[in-house]
C-alpha cells in the first residue's frame, strides 16, 4: 500500500452521517446494478442487438462496455469515494486538491441537469409498464384479443398514448415511489429497495427465460438471432449505437454513480465492484433477449422496434401461451422494478445538490425536486397526444428531451469526467483506489480512461451531431 495523498479531502467522507452510507460493498453493488439495469436493458438492448447483426453487435457492445463504459464507471465511483461528498462538491474538492480549476465542478451541474431531464421522461415510459401491469392484473389486457390480436394490442397501446390522464397516472406513481425511496436516504431507502428489487428481478427474469424456452421450443432460434454474428449487418452506425448504449446502460455521464460511490466506504476494490455491476447489467440484457425472442418467434411475430416490441408484440405472445396473464404480470412488474432502480439513482444526485443549496430536510427537498421533475414530465406526457403536433425541428418535446440528454448531454458528461479523472487528477491520487497502485489493473484502467473512453465517446458525439 502507498500512503494516501495528504492534500486530498479524504476526511470529507466523514461529512456523511455514519449511518447514511451503504452498509456493505455488496449493498453498493446491488444498488449500482439496480441503477444500471433499466429500460435500456429490457426494452432497448434486445432490439438493437437483433437489428445490428446479433452476435456481431454483441461483440462490439462488449468491447465498448470493457474499453469505454467500465473505465468511466470506475472513474465516477472513484470521484465519489475519494471525497465522500455529493458530486459537485466532490469534483470541486478534488480539482482544488490537484491544483486544477474549480470549474471542473460544472460536470456535477451538468450531471444534475441531465439527470433531472432524463428522469422526467424516463418516468413517463416507466409508467407504461405500471399501466400494463394493471391491465394484466385486472384481466383487461388479455381478455379477448379477437381475431386480429395485433390490431387489438396496437389499439390498447394507442389508447394509452392518446390519454394524458392515464399517462400522467403512471408517471405520477413512478415519481411518488422514487421520491418515497430517495427521501428515506441511501441506507434506509435506496439500499433497502434495491436489496429486494435486484434479486427479485433476476429471479423473475431467469423464470421467464425458462418459461419461454419450455413453452415455445424456440430458445435456439432466439439465441441464434441474438448471438450468432452477422457482420454484414454491422455498420458504422451500429458501432456508434453500441458506444452510446454502453454509457447509457451503465448509468455513467450523469453523476449518479459518483453519488453512489460517495456512500461506498472502506477500501474495497472499485474495479471489482464495477466489473460486477457491468457483468450483472450485461447478463440482464442478454437474458431479456432470451426471454423475449422465443415468444416473438414462436408466434411468427416481427422483432419490431422499441415500445412496440414490449407493449404491442409481446402481449400477442402472452395471449397465446398457457398461464399467459401471470407471465405478462411478472414481465411488466419486472420492467417497473428495473425502471425504479434507475429512477432512484438518477434522482439521488439531484436531491443531494438541492438539499445542499436550499438547506431543507431530505424529505422536503425530495418532494419539491420530485414535483419539479413531475411537472417537466407532463411535457412528455402531452407529446404523445395533445402536443403531438408541437414540434421543434420535427421533434416533439419528448423527442427533444430524449435526444438532447441521451445523445448529447450524457456522452458529454462521460467525456468530461474521463478527461478530468484521466488527465487532470494525478496518477498517485487515483492509484490509491486500486488494491495494487502499481499493478497492471491500474495501468490498464488509466490507459482506457485516457484514450478509450474519451476517444470512443467523442466519435459517437461527433457522429450524432453531424447526422
Ligand atoms: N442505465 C439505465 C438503463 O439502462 C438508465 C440510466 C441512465 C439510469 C443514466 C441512470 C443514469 O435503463
Amino acid at each position: 500500500m502507498v500512503s494516501r495523498a495528504p492534500a486530498l479531502p479524504r476526511s470529507g467522507r466523514q461529512s456523511l452521517p455514519a449511518s447514511g452510507g451503504f452498509s456493505s460493498r455488496s449493498a453498493f453493488v446491488l444498488a449500482a446494478a439496480g441503477s444500471a439495469v433499466g429500460l435500456g436493458n429490457i426494452w432497448k438492448f434486445p432490439y438493437i442487438a437483433g437489428e445490428n447483426g446479433g452476435g456481431a453487435f454483441v461483440l462490439v457492445y462488449l468491447a465498448a462496455i470493457l474499453a469505454i463504459g467500465v473505465p468511466a464507471l470506475i472513474a465516477e465511483i472513484m470521484v465519489g469515494r475519494l471525497s465522500g461528498k455529493r458530486p459537485v462538491a466532490a469534483l470541486a474538492g478534488l480539482a482544488t486538491a490537484a491544483g486544477r480549476s474549480r470549474r471542473w465542478r460544472s460536470i456535477g451541474w451538468l450531471g444534475a441537469v441531465t439527470g433531472f431531464a432524463i428522469l422526467s421522461f424516463y418516468s413517463v415510459v416507466a409508467g407504461w409498464s405500471l399501466h400494463y401491469l394493471w391491465l394484466t392484473l385486472s384481466g383487461t389486457l388479455l381478455a379477448d384479443p379477437g381475431a386480429d390480436p395485433a390490431a387489438t394490442f396496437a389499439r390498447h397501446f394507442g389508447e394509452l398514448m392518446a390519454d394524458p390522464r392515464r399517462l400522467t397516472l403512471g408517471h405520477t406513481l413512478i415519481m411518488v415511489m422514487t421520491v418515497a425511496i430517495v427521501s428515506r436516504g441511501v441506507r434506509a431507502g435506496i439500499e433497502r429497495a434495491t436489496r429486494i428489487m435486484v434479486p427479485a428481478l433476476l429471479l423473475l427474469l431467469f423464470g421467464l427465460v425458462v418459461y419461454a424456452a419450455v413453452t415455445t421450443g424456440e430458445f435456439a432460434r432466439a439465441a441464434t438471432f441474438l448471438l450468432a454474428p452477422d457482420f454484414s449487418k454491422l455498420s458504422w452506425s451500429s458501432v456508434m449505437t453500441a458506444v452510446g448504449h454502453a454509457c447509457f446502460t451503465l448509468s455513467v455521464g450523469m453523476t449518479a454513480m459518483m453519488a453512489y460511490g460517495a456512500h461506498l466506504g472502506g477500501s474495497s476494490s472499485i474495479g471489482t465492484s464495477a466489473c460486477a455491476v457491468a457483468g450483472l447489467d450485461t447478463l440482464v440484457a442478454l437474458l431479456a433477449g432470451l426471454a423475449i425472442f422465443p415468444l416473438v418467434f414462436a408466434n411468427g411475430l416481427e422483432p419490431g422496434a422499441g415500445p412496440g416490441l414490449l407493449f404491442v408484440t409481446l402481449p400477442i405472445a402472452f395471449a397465446d401461451v398457457p398461464g399467459g396473464a401471470l407471465v405478462a404480470a411478472a414481465f411488466f412488474a419486472l420492467l417497473a422494478m428495473a425502471a425504479l432502480g434507475s429512477t432512484i439513482s438518477v434522482f439521488e444526485p439531484v436531491v443531494e445538490e438541492a438539499e445542499e443549496r436550499w438547506g431543507w430536510s431530505r424529505p422536503r427537498t425530495a418532494a419539491l425536486a420530485g414535483g419539479a421533475v413531475w411537472l417537466l414530465g407532463i411535457a412528455s406526457v402531452l407529446s404523445f397526444n395533445v402536443w403531438s403536433d408541437v414540434k421543434v425541428l420535427g421533434l416533439t418535446p419528448y423527442d427533444v428531451l430524449d435526444k438532447l440528454t441521451s445523445d448529447v448531454l450524457l456522452p458529454l458528461g462521460v467525456l468530461l469526467a474521463a478527461v478530468f479523472v484521466g488527465w487532470r487528477l494525478p496518477a498517485a491520487v487515483t492509484a490509491q483506489e486500486f488494491a495494487d497502485p502499481h499493478g497492471a489493473a491500474f495501468r490498464l484502467w488509466r490507459l482506457a480512461l485516457r484514450y478509450g473512453t474519451p476517444g470512443g465517446v467523442a466519435l459517437a458525439l461527433i457522429y450524432t451531431l453531424a447526422g
